[in-house]
């Protein structure tokens, strides 16, 4: 089982503390933004006198909700279609164990989320790259890449759309290919949507089940935690108009009993934020990327790929090891008391040896927060020799 590279530095960060440091945490998609406050009054103000188990499928009303919200996307689909989870990473371990055996195969363009490769191995699963570069932009490689990988153990292509860590944004007519070929070799195609309203500079999502005829190949991975900056409530879902999917993932959730009562009902009254909130929270994540990226492109020797969505990009660095500095500057560096962590990017490949000289970068702080933050990467790798 791997370490997550966004969370395995947490003890060196814990010793930059104890040394009285400030450390910016650029590691980490744990957004600064306010959760709505009615959702977090709902759990104040509640009415329960049990705290109970609710269906293993979630609650009828707040998959009611959520269907309601798709239609609102044009995402057709009913409370039925959908089984409500302990985040989007429990609907990734469910949608792996439903649709593969051990050792299944599935495709992910690379890199891609790093703890796709923790589920993918606790559920006997392997990860078949396809990778994708950053001097492109890590647009989608040709889709003949995509099927010359497809064997008889193929089960699956896996997309991050907007793409964590790249923050690339699939275009309808990527989808459109993709949907072609999931339907011609008879596989699913699993969409991770969790960043689906955070899309930049006038574009549009394009959903997997906005696609004609996709109903028996397609599943949405989906989660409240970075739409409404709820992280900690542990709610997601997963989506299928497949039946069978459907069906076997509820085994999954029967196992585990039920999703989390009080956030289910935080997560209920979440669906009702205004178009205002969101409006407000793109045009600030907006603004703290275009931050980001003019102040990394200052710097001598540094790569980043430009974001069109969610809220991270990879930089590549003058340096051999990512993992190496990324513990030295917590462990050894600091400028005027301050210093960054980040999350190295090999974990986020699949392919052994790349991403070594990149690390992730989560714009989830204020502008100034960033601006300071890449001051002292700047400094961190003038004084850094490997
Ligand atoms: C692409 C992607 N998918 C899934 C998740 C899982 O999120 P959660 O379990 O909090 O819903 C994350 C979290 O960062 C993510 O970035």
């Amino acid at each position: 089982m791997p370490e997550s590279p966004i969370r395995k530095l947490v003890p060196f960060a814990e010793k930059a503390y104890k040394q009285n440091k400030i450390v910016y945490h650029l590691n980490i998609g744990q957004p600064d933004i306010k959760s709505p406050q009615a959702a977090m009054d709902a759990v104040v103000n509640h009415n329960l006198e049990i705290l109970a188990y609710t269906r293993s499928e979630g609650s009828e009303a707040y998959r009611t909700k959520i269907a309601a919200y798709y239609g609102k996307n044009d995402i057709p689909v009913s409370a039925d279609d959908i089984i409500v989870t302990t985040g989007g990473s429990e609907a990734l371990l469910f949608a792996m164990g439903t649709i593969c055996d051990s050792g299944d195969e599935v495709i992910i363009p690379e890199p891609f989320y790093a703890n796709y490769n923790g589920f993918a191995i606790a559920s006997g699963v392997t990860i078949v790259p396809v990778n994708s570069k950053i001097e492109d932009n890590f647009a989608l490689p040709p889709i003949s890449e995509f099927e010359k990988l497809i064997t008889p153990k193929t089960k699956a292509i896996l997309i991050c759309n907007p793409g964590n860590p790249t923050g690339y944004l699939y275009s309808k007519d990527e989808i459109k290919t993709l949907a072609e070929i999931v339907k011609k070799h008879d596989l699913f195609l699993v969409a991770d949507e969790v960043y689906r309203e955070f899309v930049y500079d006038g574009l549009e999502h394009y959903s997997i089940l906005q696609e004609a005829d996709m109903a028996q190949n397609g599943i949405i991975i989906d989660s409240v935690s970075k739409r409404y900056s709820m992280c900690g409530a542990r709610i997601g879902c997963l989506v299928s108009k497949n039946k069978e999917v459907i069906a076997t993932a509820l085994k999954f959730a029967q196992a585990r009993l039920s999703p989390p009562t009080f956030a289910q009902i935080a997560s209920e009254v979440a669906l009702t934020t205004p178009q205002s909130y969101f409006d407000a929270v793109i045009e600030e994540y907006k603004e703290r990327r275009d931050t980001l990226i003019a102040h990394l492109q200052k710097i001598d020797g540094v790569k980043v790929g430009i974001p069109k969505g969610a809220f991270y990009c990879i930089v590549e660095l003058p340096i051999s090891n990512s993992d190496a500095f990324a513990q030295w500057l917590l462990e050894e560096f600091d400028l005027d008391g301050e210093t960054i962590m980040v999350a190295p990017a090999a974990g986020f490949y699949s392919t052994p040896g790349v991403g070594l000289n990149q690390v992730r970068i989560a714009y989830v702080l204020k502008k100034e927060s960033l601006i300071r933050a890449v001051e002292v990467l700047k400094a961190a790798l003038q004084q850094y020799s490997d």
